[in-house]
């Protein structure tokens, strides 16, 4: 089954079609030549993940689906949330909004956290919403040199090592992505 996900972030589009494996193949914007950087100026992972679909839906006519996620930290009343990506503020990366969020900590004993991916899919021109959360807490300092954002700083419930030092298989088999592809996966093989 041909997919097509509304995302050009190269880390995702390959967790995605591991997650997947083999009986789909992933379509990337690049891939029905889409060159634009979809906005997501909203205020909700949920209404950034629909725009994102809304927006390769009407310009090209495709079904398709993607994602918006945020790490929410228990202690800064669930941020930096749907800011995650742009929490150092324009022009900084994904380790300046690390270090950011470990400075904001400074001190706080309660490092709870959680990922949250939403899903947004458009299948024959109606909008469904899938979730997956994964719980953990923050290390006070990153550790680990695989996956993105914020993984090295991420520790699972369950395990004793960040994202970003655990093999990508373990991160694949249990993280928010992998909670929210595995409902979408269920509802497309129940609906197409
Ligand atoms: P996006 O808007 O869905 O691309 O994600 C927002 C930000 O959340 C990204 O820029 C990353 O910093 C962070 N993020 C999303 N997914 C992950 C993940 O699986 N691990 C670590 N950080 C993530």
């Amino acid at each position: 089954m041909n997919l097509v996900f509304a995302s050009s972030n190269l880390h995702k589009l390959r967790e995605i079609a591991d997650i997947l494996g083999p009986g789909f193949t992933l379509l990337s914007l690049k891939d029905i030549g889409c060159k634009e950087d979809i906005p997501e100026p909203w205020p909700t992972l949920e209404d950034n993940a629909l725009a994102k679909a809304r927006y390769v839906n009407v310009r090209y006519g495709l079904d398709c689906f993607a994602d918006d996620t945020g790490l929410e930290v228990e202690a800064l009343d669930g941020k930096p949330g749907v800011m995650s990506a742009r929490y150092a503020g324009p022009g900084k990366n994904s380790r300046d909004n690390m270090l950011k969020l470990l400075e904001e900590l400074k001190g706080e004993t309660n490092r709870r956290a959680r990922f949250r991916a939403v899903i947004a899919l458009i299948h024959y021109g109606q909008e469904f919403l899938f979730e997956g959360i994964v719980n953990g807490h923050l290390t006070h300092q990153p550790s680990g040199e695989g996956g993105f954002g914020y993984d090295p700083i991420f520790i699972p419930e369950g395990y004793d090592q960040t994202f970003g030092a655990l093999s990508p298989g373990i991160k694949n088999s249990i993280s928010h992505r992998y909670r929210a592809i595995e409902k979408l996966v269920q509802f497309l093989k129940k609906n197409s």
